[in-house]
Parts: C-alpha cells; structure tokens; sequence
C-alpha cells in the first residue's frame, strides 16, 4: 500500500538536520562483514516507514524507540520526541501506526517524588540527542536528551534493554531513584482495556490488552512481562493520568462512555547501581502472559550479563540469512552497496514467524503474520525470498494456505492476528502461483489450488478483507462494473478498473496452477485471464492541462449495461489527486489509469498490439516514465520499469532502472520513495541492482546489466551459485547496455532467463557497452505472453 505524504512529514523533513550516524557501534564490525553494509535507517525519514529497530529476521521481537512524530513503525529520524521503548513492532507498512504495544520510558522524576514523574505519554516525551542513534542488525541504542542512553537486542520472542542512568540529585543533594514504567497502549492508542500486575518483592511486571489492527478489521489481544535486573528494587505501583501509587498494585483499565480513554500503566523505581545501568527482560506473546514469561526466560536466561551475546546471536542469524548473497563490487560506491545490502535485510523483517504464537487455531503449519499487504508484496520481495530463502518462503505458503483451511479464505493483507483491508485482486494467488512455477518444495498443491478455486467462484460476504467482489459480474459479463449492482458481498463498490486487471492476472495465476495439476477447468481461467481487454476503450484520450498527450487507448470504467463510464486517466496519479480505499475512492486503487494501463503481467504482447505496436508502446511507457505520470513511490510501477523489454527493447528498462537507482532508492535516511511496505522497496532495490527482474507469478526473469562486477547467489537447498558476471562492468554506468550474453558459455540471446537459472547454479556471462545493440531485440528472444503462447 502507499501512504500518501501529508504535509506534517514534509513539515518534520525541513526541521531535520539529524544525519544520524548508523556505524557507530561501541563494539564496530570487523572489516568486510556484510553488516557493515546494513544501514536500518535508510528510508527512516520521509514516509519510508521502516522499521529501524532490533529483530531477528522475520523475527516477533522487534524493539526500537517510538517518536511522537512519523512513528508507523516506532521509529523515526524525522526529529521528533521519543514517547518510549517497545518490543512489537511491523515493517514499512502504511496505514495507521502498527503494534508498539506495551512501551518502556525510563526517567528521573523530579525531587524524587512521585506526583513529579511524567507519566503521560505527550509530557514524557523528550528528544534525543542528534547523532546518539546507533541502528545495527540486531541492535539499536540512542541517548536522550536527558542524557538517559538506552540500547536494545532481541531474541524470538523477547527483548533485552539496557538503561543507563547518568547521577542525578535532588536540591538538598540526595541521589534521585531511577523510574522505568510501562504504559498500557499502544502507537495509536487503539487499545480497548487492559490489565497490568506488578510484583511487589520480584518487580515483575505482566499485562494484557485488547488492541486493534491498523489496517483490518476486529481486535487482538497481547502479553507482556517484564523483568528487571541489576539494580535494588525501591518500590513499585501503578499510575493513572498523572497521578503514580505504591498500592494498589494490579489495575484494569477500559475505554470510558464516548470512547474516553485513560493513560495508565505501572512502574518500578531502583536504587540506583554504581554503574548506572538497569536491564530489563521484556517478553511479548500473543497467547498468554505465562507464554510471554516462559519465553523471555528460555531466550535470554541471564538478563543483567547475557546482553553482547543475545546481540551476536541476532548478527550472527542475519549474517547466516544474507550469506547465500556475496557481490564483487568492481569499485561501485559504498553508498550503493549499502543501499543493495540493506534492501535484503529489509525485505526479510516481514513478515513475522508466529509459529507456536497463534492463539487462534491448532496447527503443526507454520503460522507467518504481518503480509502486509501482498499487494505490496507479491511483486519483489516473495520472488526475492523464493531465491534467498526457499524454506522460509515455502513455509510462508503453507501458513498462508494454513489461514485458508481455518478462516476459510487466503488472506490478502493480515497483520495481528487480524484480516486486514484488500486492496484490489486477490494477490496471494500470485504468490502461490510463484512457488509453484519455481518449485518450491513441501506445499500441498491440491489445497492452494483449492483456496485459489474458492478466490475465483465465491463471493465473501465481506470482499473487504478477503477474496473477491463483483464474482457474478465478472462470471456474465467478464468484468468489473463501474456501480456493479452486487447484492452477494461488501466492500467499497469502487477500483472496477483496477480490480478487473487484477482479477484477470489473478485468474491467469490460477490457470497456470490448474494446468500444473492437469486441471480441465485451466482453459476457463484462461480465458476469464482474458478479461483485461473488455475494459480497453480504444478512443480514449488523456490531456494535461488541456494538453492533448497524444496518446489514444485507455482502460476506462464501464457500466452493467456496457455503456463507458469516464475516469481521467490522469486521475489519481501525482498530477492529480491521491486515491485510496478510504480517501477518494476511484476506479483505480492508489494508481491512475496511466499507471495500470500498463498491467497485463501475462500478455504485455496482446497489450502492445492494441496500444499500436512496439514504438507507439514504447514512447507510451517513455512518457509516463518522464511525465510525472509514473509513482515510483508505490509498488504497482514496479514492473513498468522493466516492460520495455516485452517490445525488444531491454536496453531502455536497463536506463530506466538505472535512472532511478540511486537518484530515488539510495543509502540516506529519506532514501525511499514511499513506504518501504515489508522490504517491497528493499526488494525491488536489490533485485534491479542484480539485473534480473521478476515478472512475479511466472518462472521469468528480465535481464538488465547489474550495478556490480558480479554478483554470486548460492541456492540454500541445491547449494549451487548462480552467478552474474559483466565484462566491461563500468562502475560510473556508461556501460549499461548489454552488447550480448553467454549462460554457461553458450551463447544467450534472449533478455529473460527462468528460475533454473539460480536452482541448478548457471553462469550468465554479460558483455556491456555504452549504447542499445541487438540482443534480446529480436522476436524469438522476448519474454513469454499468453497469446503467443497460444498462437
Ligand atoms: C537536533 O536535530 C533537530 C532536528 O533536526 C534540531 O531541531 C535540533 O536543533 C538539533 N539539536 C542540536 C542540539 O543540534
Ligand atoms: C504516533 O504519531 C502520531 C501522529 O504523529 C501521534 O498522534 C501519536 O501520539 C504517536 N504515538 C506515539 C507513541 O508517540
Ligand atoms: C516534542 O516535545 C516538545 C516539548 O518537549 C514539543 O514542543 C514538541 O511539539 C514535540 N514534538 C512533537 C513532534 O510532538
Ligand atoms: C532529600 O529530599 C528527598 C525528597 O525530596 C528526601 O526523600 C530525602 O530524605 C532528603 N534527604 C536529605 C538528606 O535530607
Ligand atoms: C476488552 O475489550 C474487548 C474488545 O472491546 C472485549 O471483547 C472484552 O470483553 C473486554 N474485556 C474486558 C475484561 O472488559
Ligand atoms: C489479563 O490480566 C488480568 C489480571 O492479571 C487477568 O485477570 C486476566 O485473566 C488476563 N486476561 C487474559 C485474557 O489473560
Ligand atoms: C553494572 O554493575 C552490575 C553490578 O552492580 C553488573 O552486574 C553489571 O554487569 C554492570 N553493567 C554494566 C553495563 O557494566
Ligand atoms: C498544470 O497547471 C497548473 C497551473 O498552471 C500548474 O501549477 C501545474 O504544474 C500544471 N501541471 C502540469 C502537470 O503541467
Ligand atoms: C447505461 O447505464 C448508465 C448508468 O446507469 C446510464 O447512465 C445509461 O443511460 C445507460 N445506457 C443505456 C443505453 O441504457
Ligand atoms: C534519495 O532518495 C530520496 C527519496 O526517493 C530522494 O528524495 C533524494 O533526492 C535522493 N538523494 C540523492 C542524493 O539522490
Ligand atoms: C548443501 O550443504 C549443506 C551444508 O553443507 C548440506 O547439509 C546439504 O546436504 C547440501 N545439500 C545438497 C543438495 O548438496
Ligand atoms: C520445476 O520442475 C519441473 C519438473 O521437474 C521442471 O521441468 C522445471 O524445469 C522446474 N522448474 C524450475 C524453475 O526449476
């Protein structure tokens, strides 16, 4: 999904010189480790939205300050104040701020009297200090303004803090106590009721809460339990509003008559140690708090000496994910290389290995959590697991066909245990029928092609958050009605156009599955895959300020009885107005017209004959590309990137990429272009820097020249490396036209390669040069349509 900027964040982006230093650690890397090469903080700033924090990969403990400013995901260099330290968290995500459940605030209360503690979140709230901010795989710290230093790592399912606090005192010279609380909320203060206790000799400290998704509908509920260590207990309590007690020592808060809500929470106050430092074991779960108690424990058993090994167990998890990557730079910037390195360790945050976690069903499945949303993600970052991380990216499949067996539909976005909103198609097909034509390992390919089945023929009654709406007209008349009369389901009667692509491409994805299977019905869905050109209205138009663009031939909407309806095809681009679920609902989700124009995955040759041929075509995505057309800030323009190739012309989606990388994805806290949404930016960085672009869904590649001298990708489960490797590699990037290709020494003309390409370990040899030559130009070399496939 994409957020659209609202004005505050260009506000906090003139307010912020911050560059925060993100090599700073105590203990540095030694000299060519790839951490090194790991910047969390790009896309910190600006609407990147990502998670900046300590995790493991995919891992639930996700620990990192929460800021009162762009705070999505905790986080943020956008200069705004720190309201406290939280141990779940998503990823890049749009949508309000998600989880930060349960947040930590360390502080001296003044005079060391109680009534003087800032308890409440917008009084605590305090700055931290510009350059303080260390940001690290498996670690993050700062200092705050007050000079409090707070660090973090994580395990699974628990976090180890570690407060230090400078000496204070009061007037009359006396030491003051340390004071850490714990607030019974979250980022966006959804949470309905809760419970804390706190134990009176131990100081620990358990809760609960009912909190909402979001970006989905219902609620969930999380666990928390905290332990303190390496300071002498003074006393404990609860506060409420302002106000702290020793006694009592449990409270149960709930949302008042008009939704009123009340800050409240526990706390603990130490004797302060001679070193300063207290350390706090924080275990999260989504089952109980004795699961959150028993986890904590069993990952980090010593939580006042165990802190540097729980953080080198973190790096050395990340080390071991990233290990199957090694490039030769051939003198490419360091900038960029952390730009590439950084995008694969973002693009494996998200989602969350939940497995034993979910209270909602018993399985021996694996249960992943936080796709969010697959609309998103389908397009790089699963197609970037699959060749990374098969196994996690197979079990990522079976959990989503997991959720189908005990909710009774695929999910499309999910995230806390809930369903969250579809955007448009029904994308987890997508990503099933991505493993499948990569074959991927230990799926039941009966029951994926049963959910999709169940996608395709039956309406939810609500298609809001799950499957798909408008079946019956898309069944008798083969598209999406604009103002569908569709009394079966609810969902927002809007998108006809982009769900009529979406749907087609889904059904395409289906087909290939039922075919795989020896399916009769592949034929039907094949052809419903058809669908996208009864929406194409050949004499449309499309001015720019009373400009005529000159070009004819767009989707438009069209009624039940057939008549065309009308949508600006520059509507909800960035020259108009921005078009979401909830804000302006249109035609076309979060995308124009122009932009989806150019969605038809499965058969870009069919799309080129009706837009007049591959020169009209190309001087179509040219000028969408240069216009101000083209949202490079949402993941629907992914692929327009790289469709030059579909009219023989590899060598522009080759200057497009480059055109983009680094001026609009680069190694700066605002280097993303919009939300990173669970690494999808991340993903669609590293696999462009690469020079091999998923066309996600079929077993294609479209080759460009890479950003590196070569790049190896060893395959985890066949152990072979693939490798690319350029001749003439120039790292100023003068030379990035293929001047022709050999794989496995023989010679290679055609701009795509299939998976087999990483699983059995190829060598693709590319020679480069400065200008367009005739490889992968010629018909027989283009990637596959549909209705070639069929001629
Ligand atoms: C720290 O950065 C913020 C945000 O850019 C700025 O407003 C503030 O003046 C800086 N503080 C110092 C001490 O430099
Ligand atoms: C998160 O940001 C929003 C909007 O900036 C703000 O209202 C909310 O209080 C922030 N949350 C925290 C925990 O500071
Ligand atoms: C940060 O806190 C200061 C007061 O300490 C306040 O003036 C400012 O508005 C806060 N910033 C944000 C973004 O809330
Ligand atoms: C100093 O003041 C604190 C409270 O402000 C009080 O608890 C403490 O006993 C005082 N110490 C001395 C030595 O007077
Ligand atoms: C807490 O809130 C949830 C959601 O509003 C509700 O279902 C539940 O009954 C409440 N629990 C208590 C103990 O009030
Ligand atoms: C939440 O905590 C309270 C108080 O400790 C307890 O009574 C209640 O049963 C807990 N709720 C759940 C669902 O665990
Ligand atoms: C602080 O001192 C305690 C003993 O009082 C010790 O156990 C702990 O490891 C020290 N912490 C640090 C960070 O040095
Ligand atoms: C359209 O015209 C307005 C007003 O003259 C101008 O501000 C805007 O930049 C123009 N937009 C484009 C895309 O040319
Ligand atoms: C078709 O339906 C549209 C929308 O309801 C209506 O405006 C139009 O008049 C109808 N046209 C015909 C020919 O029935
Ligand atoms: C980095 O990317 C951001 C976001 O896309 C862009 O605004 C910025 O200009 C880029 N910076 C450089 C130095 O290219
Ligand atoms: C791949 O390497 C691992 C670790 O060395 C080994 O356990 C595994 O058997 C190998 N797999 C194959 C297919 O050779
Ligand atoms: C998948 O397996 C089939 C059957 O063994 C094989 O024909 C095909 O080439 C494989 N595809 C890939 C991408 O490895």
């Amino acid at each position: 999904m994409g957020l659209r900027r609202r004005n505050w964040v260009f506000l906090f982006a003139q307010l912020t010189g911050f560059a925060l230093g993100s090599h700073q650690s105590p203990t540095p890397a030694p000299g060519h480790d790839v951490l090194r090469y790991i910047n969390p903080l790009i896309g910190s700033n600006n609407g990147g939205n990502v998670f900046a924090g300590a995790s493991l990969p995919y891992g639930m403990a996700k620990a990192v300050a929460d800021v009162d400013g762009q705070n999505t995901s905790g986080f943020s260099t956008d200069g705004s104040n720190v309201t406290g330290f939280s141990a779940l968290h998503d990823a890049g995500t749009g949508g309000n701020p998600s989880l930060g459940n349960f947040p930590l605030f360390p502080q001296y209360c003044s005079e060391d009297v109680l009534d003087n503690c800032n308890f409440l979140r917008a009084t605590r709230a305090v700055h931290c200090l510009n350059d303080s901010v260390v940001a690290q795989p498996g670690y993050f710290a700062l200092t705050l303004e007050n000079g409090i230093h707070a660090e973090m790592t994580t395990t699974e399912h628990a976090a180890l803090y570690r407060f230090n606090f400078p000496p204070a005192t009061a007037a009359n010279g006396s030491e003051l106590s340390p004071l850490i609380l714990v607030d019974l909320t979250d980022l966006w203060k959804s949470r309905q009721n809760a419970s804390i206790s706190v134990d009176a000799s131990s100081a620990r400290i358990k809760a609960n809460g009912t909190f909402l998704p979001s970006f989905g509908a219902g609620s969930y509920m999380s666990y928390f339990c905290a332990d303190f260590a390496g300071a002498s207990i003074r006393d404990s309590g609860v506060w409420v509003n302002n106000r702290g007690g020793t006694e009592p020592k449990e409270l149960f808060v709930t949302r008042g008559f008009n939704n009123f809500y009340l800050e409240a929470g526990g706390f603990v106050r130490f004797g302060r140690p001679g070193n300063g430092t207290v350390n706090v074991r924080v275990g999260v779960s989504y089952v109980s708090t004795e699961r959150a108690c028993e986890s904590a424990q069993r990952e980090i058993p010593d939580p006042l000496g165990g802190f540097d090994e729980i953080r080198r167990h973190a790096e050395s998890a990340w080390r071991g994910k990233l290990s199957p990557i090694s490039i030769q730079p051939g003198g490419t910037s360091e900038d960029l290389q952390t730009s590439f390195w950084s995008g694969v360790y973002r693009a494996m945050l998200d989602p969350q290995d939940l497995t034993d976690e979910n209270p909602l069903w018993e399985s021996d499945e694996p249960y992943f959590d936080s796709f969010y949303c697959i609309w998103d993600s389908f397009r790089a970052q699963h197609p970037f697991l699959t060749i990374i991380d098969p196994n996690t990216q197979s079990r990522m499949v079976r959990s989503l066909l997991d959720t189908y067996k005990h909710e009774g539909w695929l999910p499309d976005c999910r995230m806390s245990l809930c369903k969250g909103w579809t955007q448009g198609g029904s994308n987890a097909d997508v990503v099933l029928a991505d493993a499948y034509v990569k074959n991927l390992t230990g799926i039941d390919w009966e029951v994926a092609y049963e959910a999709m089945v169940n996608d395709a023929e039956n309406e939810p009654l609500e298609w809001s958050y799950e499957g798909r709406g408008g079946l019956q007209s898309w069944k008798r008349l083969n598209y999406i009605p604009y103002l569908d009369f569709d009394y079966l389901g609810f969902g927002t009667n809007s998108r006809s156009i982009s769900r009529t692509l979406e749907y087609s491409y889904n059904d395409f994805c289906l087909s290939t599955l039922a075919k795989g299977l020896q399916k009769e019905d592949y034929v039907k869905y094949r052809s419903r895959a058809g669908n996208w050109h009864n929406l194409y209205k050949d004499d449309q138009t499309s001015f720019i300020n009373g400009t005529d663009t000159g070009f004819v031939g767009f989707f438009q909407p069209r009624h039940l009885n057939g008549t065309w309806g009308y949508q600006d095809p520059i509507a909800c681009s960035a020259l108009a107005s921005w078009c979401s679920l909830t804000s302006n609902p249109s035609e076309t989700f979060e995308s124009s017209v122009w932009e989806y124009q150019f969605y038809v995955p499965h058969d870009m040759a069919a799309l080129i004959d009706l837009l007049g041929g591959p020169d009209a075509f190309v001087s179509r995505l040219d000028f969408f590309h240069t216009s101000g057309l083209a949202d490079m800030g949402n993941e629907p323009v992914f692929l327009t990137v790289y469709q030059y190739h579909y009219a023989g012309r590899p060598a522009l989606s080759s200057r497009r990429a480059h055109s983009y990388i680094p001026s609009l994805f680069n190694a700066s806290n605002n280097g993303l272009p919009g939300n990173d949404d669970s690494g999808a930016m991340g993903a669609f960085t590293v696999f462009s820097m690469m020079g091999l672009f998923p066309n996600p869904g079929q077993d294609v590649y479209l080759i460009i020249a890479p950003f590196f001298e070569a790049v190896h990708i060893t395959h985890p489960t066949t152990n072979k490396t693939a490798t690319i490797r350029n001749i003439n590699f120039d790292h100023t990037y003068k030379n990035i036209y293929i001047q022709k290709a050999t794989l496995n020494g023989r010679r290679y003309t055609k701009s795509w390669i299939s998976h087999d390409f990483f699983t059995q370990g190829m060598t693709l040899e590319l020679t480069l040069g400065d200008t367009e030559s005739d490889w992968g130009r010629h018909e027989r070399d283009l990637p596959p349509s549909l209705s070639k496939l069929l001629r």
